[in-house]
């Protein structure tokens, strides 16, 4: 049994998530669709503290104003009633037949201001609402084949585009950051910014790249076979862990967004004990305050019923594992085993303080090769321990 999640562990859910009613490439819905502020009363229910949404979930995208102001009105209120924050705001810049090569590097210049002015005011939508992240997530911004785009045409669009929409939060003094959401494929065969090394360089690029940060989710780096604990810890390690999509997936296949945990549950332990507990050799790095965010999809086979059941398991399995995170860290056998292995020492610099390199160069210090060769690091150990932890 699990703790219930109270407002203090900072839990949201995108609306989509709980709001999907489940049709898929091959089948018709299974669930029927409530509205939006229907799902942010039960979430609150069950403990979350914190809604999202795109632009689209609240208000349909051929909505005239007058139909937006009255559904954003709504969920605020029922929002407000039920004492959930809006903390991320995103835009829909996928579902539409004109985003079907993108929004921001459609090779459709008429595309590109139409998405551009879309992204524009879900911004002004997610100050309004009072969200603090910004997401984008560019699913449709890729390709299926090489020869369809010129490439590097496609990434000087994708960073006017990211500029401009910086840029505007900036002059509009909006309290909002932009948090980059990485995917190596799908719905594109092949998408930009495939995982959070790339986002980065993208950053990096950017004229105002101070305010764009990430939005890693956990099956899309592992979609690309790569370790999501490394990938938030990078983020964090450059300052730019703005917001976390939080969701399982088994291995190199579609985007399963199973409930958290259901995918790799090693990894997710040790995902849960760097948000929980931070870097155990560098106590004053970044940490992560932000909210828990679940970006999962309630399997096709649950009726409403399981619906909440998975809400309430993302929760809960997060809530476990960070109970066993902080007994792992706890433990004086996981201290003795974390010294053994030196987990400690890479804290210090490699060359002494003030230390050149011609003095470095010239240092004859004594180095025993054999003992270091024969060096027993005693991860496996350290390993089972976290392991015991997790099943014990
Ligand atoms: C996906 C993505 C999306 C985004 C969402 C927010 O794989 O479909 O994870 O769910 O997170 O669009 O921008
Ligand atoms: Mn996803
Ligand atoms: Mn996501």
């Amino acid at each position: 049994m699990s703790r219930q999640p109270t407002k203090e562990d900072k839990f949201s859910f995108g609306l989509w998530t709980v709001g999907w009613p489940a049709a898929d490439p091959f089948g018709l819905p299974t669930r029927p669709v409530l509205d939006p502020w229907e799902y942010a009363t039960r979430l609150a229910e069950l403990g979350a503290y914190a809604i999202t949404f795109h632009d689209n979930d609240v208000f349909d995208f051929d909505a005239d104003a007058a139909t937006r102001s009255a559904r954003v009105g709504e969920l605020v209120r029922a929002c407000e009633a039920a004492g959930l924050v809006i903390e991320m705001v995103t835009t829909n810049t996928f579902t539409h037949p004109i985003f079907k090569d993108g929004g921001l590097t459609s090779n459709d210049r008429g595309v590109r201001r139409f998405g551009l002015r879309k992204i524009l005011q879900a911004v002004d939508l997610a100050a309004e609402v009072g969200a603090t992240t910004f997401v984008m997530w560019g699913g449709r911004e890729g390709a299926e084949y090489d020869g369809s785009k010129d490439l590097y045409g496609a990434f000087e669009r994708y960073k006017e585009g990211l500029d401009t929409v910086a840029a505007y939060i900036k002059e509009q003094g909006h309290d909002l950051r932009i948090g980059l959401e990485p995917k190596p494929n799908e719905p594109r065969g092949d998408i930009l910014l495939p995982t959070v090394g790339h986002a980065l360089a993208m950053i990096a690029e950017l004229e105002h790249g101070d305010i764009v940060g990430l939005n890693p989710e956990t099956g899309h780096e592992q979609m690309a076979n790569l370790n999501y604990t490394h990938a938030i810890a990078q983020a964090l390690w450059s300052d730019k862990l703005f917001h976390i999509d939080l969701n399982g997936q088994r291995g190199l296949k579609y985007d399963q967004d199973l409930v958290f945990g259901h995918g790799d549950l090693l990894s997710a332990f040790f995902t849960v004990d760097l948000l929980e507990n931070g870097f155990p050799g560098n106590p004053d790095a970044p940490r992560y305050t932000g909210p828990r965010h679940f970006d999962y999809k309630p399997s096709r086979t649950e009726h409403l019923a399981g619906v909440w059941e998975s809400a309430k398991a993302c929760m809960g399995t997060y809530l476990m594992l960070a109970d066993k995170a902080a007994a792992f860290r706890a433990d004086s056998r996981v201290a003795e085993a974390m010294a053994y292995a030196g987990v400690g020492e890479l804290a210090s610099p490699t060359l002494a303080a003030g230390e050149s390199v011609t003095d470095f160069l010239a240092a004859d210090e004594p180095f025993d090769l054999d003992a270091a060769a024969e060096r027993d690091y005693g991860f496996v150990r350290l390993n089972q321990l976290a392991l015991e932890h997790l099943v014990g």
